[in-house]
């Protein structure tokens, strides 16, 4: 059998560094394409030249076109534009639109067997629009978030905990946006929920900041957005897919009737193997979670009612 391939769309600061986790994972030979001429190559040469000091021997192209990204098995686009200081993720949908629309038309030509893994904002609305251009069925067409805003959240508990990132588990539901869904109850430190060791107060901080996590990066950098764990959640969901593990992960799911929400991408854990989303978890929600749940799917759904499809 040869190797997997991962085609990664756009070379900016997230596809180029979810190049550099992929690579160094050695989960497949990696495709980098962009539009800008020389990037894509030149970042995947420094890229390849990083095998021998590091020690993987992957192989990694970079490209301005699709020919070589033919037969992938994932792909995950990153093209298009991040946020600025001041903007929401709803503000990229006109511009970042045209640009997934072309790249999803390319991706799903040459590769009509992928999974693809969007990033590109508005995360959930991109995601909705790459299922329709692709054709694909639902479990082959998903959305990273999840995984991004759990981290966030299970490093915040952490840090107020002082204990290990690797104890602690966390579930977000919902859109990829400031009304995303933290469930306190079901997050846990080695499977105690954190709602029996910190205050509701403290608890309440971290949520708040989890939910706007994306915009404390933004307004740091100045120029962009986040990437490094960004970039390292959607390698992660690659992973996960090409070696068929069935992990359970927080990720931008189609649900048709699930969590009483159809024909809406949203953020529900889900089974992740090699056919890519095998299942969508549903688990018992209160009432007050429930109406959320219910904001953060209108958000949704009144960004996905903006593509025009
Ligand atoms: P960036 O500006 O560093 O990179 C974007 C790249 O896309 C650029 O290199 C650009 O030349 C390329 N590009 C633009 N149009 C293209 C086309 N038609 N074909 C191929 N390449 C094209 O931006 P960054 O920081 O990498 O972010 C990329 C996207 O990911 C943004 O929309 C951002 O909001 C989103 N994002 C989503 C996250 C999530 O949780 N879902 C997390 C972080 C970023
Ligand atoms: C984030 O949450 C920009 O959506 C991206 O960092």
């Amino acid at each position: 059998m040869g190797s997997k391939k991962i085609t990664i769309v756009g070379a900016g600061n997230v596809g180029a560094t979810a190049a550099h986790w992929a690579a160094e994972k050695e989960i497949g030979d990696v495709v980098l394409v962009d539009i800008v001429d020389g990037v894509p190559q030149g970042k995947a040469l420094d890229l390849s030249e990083t095998g021998p000091v590091e020690g993987f021997d992957t192989r990694v192209i970079g490209t301005n076109g699709y020919e070589e990204t033919a037969d992938s098995d994932v792909v995950i686009i990153t093209s298009g534009f991040p946020r600025q200081p001041g903007m929401s993720r709803e503000d990229l949908l006109e511009k970042n639109k045209e640009v997934v629309r072309s790249v999803t038309t390319e991706v799903a030509k040459r590769s009509p067997h992928c999974a693809i893994i969007m990033v590109t904002n508005p995360l959930d609305t991109m995601v909705y629009l790459a299922k329709t251009v692709s054709g694909f069925p639902k479990n082959r067409v998903m959305g990273m978030a999840g995984i991004l805003d759990t981290a966030r959240l299970r490093t915040f508990i952490a840090m107020e905990l002082d204990v290990s990132v690797e104890d602690i588990q966390a579930l977000i539901l919902g859109g990829h946006g400031d009304d995303m869904v933290p469930i306190p109850r079901y997050c846990t430190v080695a499977g105690v929920p954190i709602t029996q060791l910190m205050t509701k107060e403290k608890i309440d901080q971290i949520v708040e900041r989890t939910r706007k996590g994306g915009g404390e990066i933004v307004s740091l950098l100045k120029r962009g957005s986040a990437f490094y764990a960004p970039s390292a959640s959607a390698v992660q969901m690659a992973e996960a897919i090409l070696k068929n593990k069935k992990r359970v992960l927080p990720c931008a799911a189609y649900l048709e009737g699930e969590y009483g929400l159809n024909d809406i991408y949203f953020g529900v854990p889900v089974k992740l193997g090699s056919d890519g989303v095998e299942a969508v978890i549903e688990v018992e929600l209160t009432d007050e979670e429930r109406a959320a749940v219910k904001k953060s799917a209108e958000g949704v759904e009144k960004s996905i009612a903006e593509l025009k499809l």
